[in-house]
């Protein structure tokens, strides 16, 4: 339906707006299909793709709505391999399936130029509905599952600064090139 001729660029909100503080309402499962729905996911990826995020909530574009997108995920350790492809999860649900944690260092489109390393669950199991409705219910780990975490936590009002353990490792982007991209692996968005 949506083609690029009509492709839309949403305004991301910006840590300081409540709506990145509020927990997103759940969607009806009967509306997933309805135009509204449909045109919102097709305008995140849009978003998504022109500033550069691995994944993107819709309280990001200040549609408060448990939703979200996230683009093919490439393995940050290995060149080049694709570990998840692009998903629309409608209201995810998350279990951690290990305690063992991971971190890498994540960004985020509503917290420009900042990264920070953030310790996150290894393995977890996602559940949710895709954009046709259909069950979603898998396990995923390591950076795919850091970037579903991220997400998730958008619709419960959390950002990644909320789950840092030590701000030591929080830079401006900048700096980040700088000092520790060679050693941190990549960003989450
Ligand atoms: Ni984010």
């Amino acid at each position: 339906m949506s083609g690029w001729g009509d492709m839309a660029i949403l305004k991301v909100a910006r840590l300081g707006h409540p709506i990145l503080r509020r927990v997103a309402d759940p969607v009806e499962p009967g509306l997933i299909k309805s135009p509204d729905i449909q045109r919102l996911i097709d305008d995140m990826f849009d978003t998504m793709a022109e500033y550069g995020g691995v994944g993107l909530a819709a309280p990001q574009v200040h549609s408060p709505v448990q939703l979200l997108v996230t683009e093919d995920i490439m393995d940050p350790d290995a060149d080049d391999e694709l570990l998840a492809e692009r998903s629309v999860v409608i209201n995810p649900k998350i279990t951690f399936l290990t305690v063992e944690e991971i971190s890498y260092f994540e960004g985020c489109l509503s917290v420009p130029d900042l990264r920070g390393r953030v310790p996150r669950i290894r393995r977890i199991r996602l559940q949710g509905f895709d954009r046709d409705g259909n069950r979603i219910d898998r396990e995923v780990e390591g950076f795919p599952a850091v970037v579903y975490q991220h997400e998730v936590d958008h619709l419960n009002g959390i950002v990644f600064l909320d789950r840092m353990q030590d701000f030591a490792t929080l830079s401006y982007l900048q700096e980040f090139d700088r000092y520790w991209s060679a050693s941190a692996g990549p960003v989450a968005d």
